[in-house]
């Protein structure tokens, strides 16, 4: 049965794409079978393994027109659900379904006991898409960049992801946050980790491994490849390993 995975930030531009991609690459060089799914209508998953304005794609199966099975896209190393700008009025149809929170934990049942592990990449928001793709996981990993503002929005999030959790889905965890862009070195950067590791709630829950910044990492998805496929021996490639071998370790 699946591990299901939000890869989820209520801030834009923190890694959640380059994270569901990249670690999402190295799990499947692990030799695990693994299914991405695109939840953002600005779909910079979908194009970054080269599906662009797929025919099928996941508005069809939130609308019922598609069954999941139908838009699976398989490629050599993983599987993608894709998604296209035209998500956002399919998100917008289901905004007054009973239930509408539940429908991805429904889509995804049947194909479940097909992966090891389904990441979901998420908007740069809390909306009805985001929510699904709590009420339907185990875990959810938090991406951020050591940044300025790095922590607005973390109390919320980490406050809705509680609320998803008693209300609608009980197993739901944070699996820990991951460091993206991150340079140990740099005052700012420590500034930010110490934040971190004086909040009782948070202080466990920090990823040992973090990704460096990397031209690489920046460059490979508009060449349609994972960090993997594009620079193999770069420090992205190394870090995203480090990283999928930390997380099996903790959560198999
Ligand atoms: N380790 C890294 N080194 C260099 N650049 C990086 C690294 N990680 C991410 N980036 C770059 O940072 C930018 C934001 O990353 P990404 O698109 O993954 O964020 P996001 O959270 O998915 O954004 P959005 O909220 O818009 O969906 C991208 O240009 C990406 O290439
Ligand atoms: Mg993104």
């Amino acid at each position: 049965m699946a591990t299901i995975i939000s890869i989820i930030n209520y801030k834009g531009g923190t890694g959640k794409t380059t994270t569901t991609l990249n670690f999402g690459a190295a799990l499947a060089k692990k030799r695990k079978k693994v299914l991405l799914l695109d939840f953002d209508s600005q779909c910079n998953l979908s194009l970054s393994t080269g599906v662009k304005n797929s025919e099928k794609h996941l508005g069809h199966v939130l609308a019922k027109k598609a069954t999941i099975e139908d838009v699976i896209i398989k490629q050599d190393l993983y599987s993608i659900v894709p998604s296209t700008q035209e998500l956002i009025d399919y998100e917008f149809a289901i905004n007054n379904e009973p239930g509408r929170e539940f429908i991805a934990k429904e889509f995804l049942e049947p194909i479940q006991d097909l992966y090891d592990y389904i990441l979901i990449d998420c908007p740069p928001s809390l909306g009805t898409l985001s929510i699904n793709s709590l009420v339907a996981a185990d875990y959810f990993i938090v991406p951020m960049q050591p940044e300025n503002f790095a922590f607005i929005g973390l109390d919320h999030l980490i406050g809705a992801t509680m609320k998803v959790k008693n209300r609608m889905n009980p197993k739901l965890e944070l699996a820990g946050i991951l460091f993206v862009k991150f340079a140990y070195r740099t005052k700012f950067a420590q500034a930010i980790l110490a934040n971190i590791l004086s909040d009782d709630n948070l202080k466990d829950k920090l990823f040992e491994s973090y990704i460096r910044q990397d031209i690489s990492v920046m460059e490979s998805p508009a060449f349609h490849k994972n960090i993997f496929e594009y620079a193999p021996h770069s420090r992205g490639a190394k870090d995203f390993k480090n990283f999928a071998n930390e997380f099996i370790k903790i959560y198999g």
